[in-house]
């Protein structure tokens, strides 16, 4: 028997719908297994903005600290002309719990189900055999400097005398790569053993230095092979040869437009669970926030028609990572894989469908095969 402390935070749009069949799910694990989750479920994104003026607020982020992992669905944009230099931001609570929680490793796991060939945007013969994780750094990078101004690492819209310009900034240090890499060829040793490293190392020099790291760490491990590519070349072998990658490590920005680009692999960005983590240890694992790769997706938000099987399958990803369930997370992936098997599928898939079910149903499924022992 196992307990712990989960903290939800649904969000906006979709994400209510997609958490809730994920939290059953848990629910249900609990049950079957004899554990005990305390849950805690509060507002983060638009939805906390609206209620507490703030896109998270100390006391949730508390909460959250105070937890074995935390189940996250999704975040909304401030509608267009809504954004107001200094006012709140809904992306700021993922940005803030990203940073401040340390969760510097990403994990985006993508394979395709046999029994969603057909939906994906590849041909099956391409398809077969893929089985790839995706390492993204998430704690630094391109996309920091955009939470606060910090002196070296601008990240502004700024009018100059010649007009108005913009700057980002790229900035990693040795340490930073280090530690992201060193997860990567850990997971990699118990896996495929094949660490691919994504940089643009002919253009960028934070890349030339993240190369340097790659190759420090891939002595310290001889049994993983290790290869360097251009970001580019990934961009287009993720879609000509995807059997070929086992780990990929890569930066921040480039990571999150990679996994968007694999996860249609799979049929749909629905699809795709991710697990954040860093170094806090808890009973059973590490601390860690999970959540789908997909957004609030408002077109068709409180209409019952998103897949939740990334959100379900990010629940997996808590179990294994956060409170060393494994057998459990097992359990829970085999049942979304049993679902898929006999043929239903959420409006994203329908390609070949028995059965096109809305968000409620597609978790009830899981949760009912799940029950089975
Ligand atoms: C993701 C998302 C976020 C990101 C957004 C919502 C800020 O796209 O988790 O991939 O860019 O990291
Ligand atoms: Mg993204």
């Amino acid at each position: 028997m196992s307990k712990a402390t989960i903290t939800v935070l649904p969000g906006d749009g979709v994400g209510p719908e997609v958490t809730a069949c994920a939290l059953q799910v848990l629910r249900t694990v609990e049950e079957k297994y004899g554990h005990i989750f305390t849950v805690h479920r509060r507002r983060v994104g638009l939805d906390a903005i609206a209620a507490e003026g703030v896109a998270i607020s100390d006391a949730t982020f508390e909460t959250c600290a105070h937890s074995d992992a935390i189940l996250f669905g999704a975040i909304g944009s401030l509608p267009a002309g809504a954004e107001r230099p200094g006012g709140p931001r809904p992306e700021q609570a993922l940005f803030r719990l990203r940073k401040e929680f340390g969760f510097f490793a990403n994990l985006r796991p993508v394979r395709p189900s046999e029994s969603l060939y057909g939906a994906s945007s590849l041909k099956p013969e391409y398809l077969k055999g893929t089985d790839m994780v995706f390492v993204r750094e998430l704690s630094a990078g391109l996309y920091y400097g955009r939470l606060e101004t910090v002196p070296g690492k601008p990240s502004e819209i700024r009018r100059t005398e010649h007009g108005t310009e913009a700057v980002d900034t790229l900035l990693y240090t040795e340490e930073e790569i280090e530690r992201v890499v060193r997860a990567a060829f850990g997971i990699a040793q118990c896996r495929g053993k094949k660490v691919t490293s994504v940089d643009k190392a002919n253009v960028l020099s934070s890349s030339v230095l993240w190369r340097e790291v790659v190759d420090r760490v891939a002595a310290d491990h001889p049994e993983v092979t290790c290869e360097h590519m251009l970001v580019d070349a990934c961009a287009m072998r993720l879609v000509r040869t995807p059997a070929e990658f086992d780990v990929v490590v890569t930066e921040n920005l480039f990571g999150d437009i990679l996994t968007d680009e694999a996860s249609m692999l799979t049929g749909s960005i629905g699809m795709l669970p991710s697990a954040s983590l860093g170094t806090r240890r808890t009973a059973g694992g590490l601390f860690g926030l999970y959540e789908p790769i997909h957004g609030s997706a408002p077109d068709i938000a409180g209409e019952d028609r998103a897949n939740p099987v990334g959100a379900i399958l990010s629940a997996a990803l808590l179990l294994r990572h956060s409170l060393g369930l494994d057998r459990e997370a097992a359990d829970v992936e085999a049942a979304v894989e049993a679902v898929l098997g006999e043929g239903y599928r959420t409006p994203d898939l329908d390609e070949g469908a028995r059965a096109v079910v809305g968000t409620a149903e597609m978790g009830r499924r899981v949760v009912d095969r799940l029950r089975q022992p």
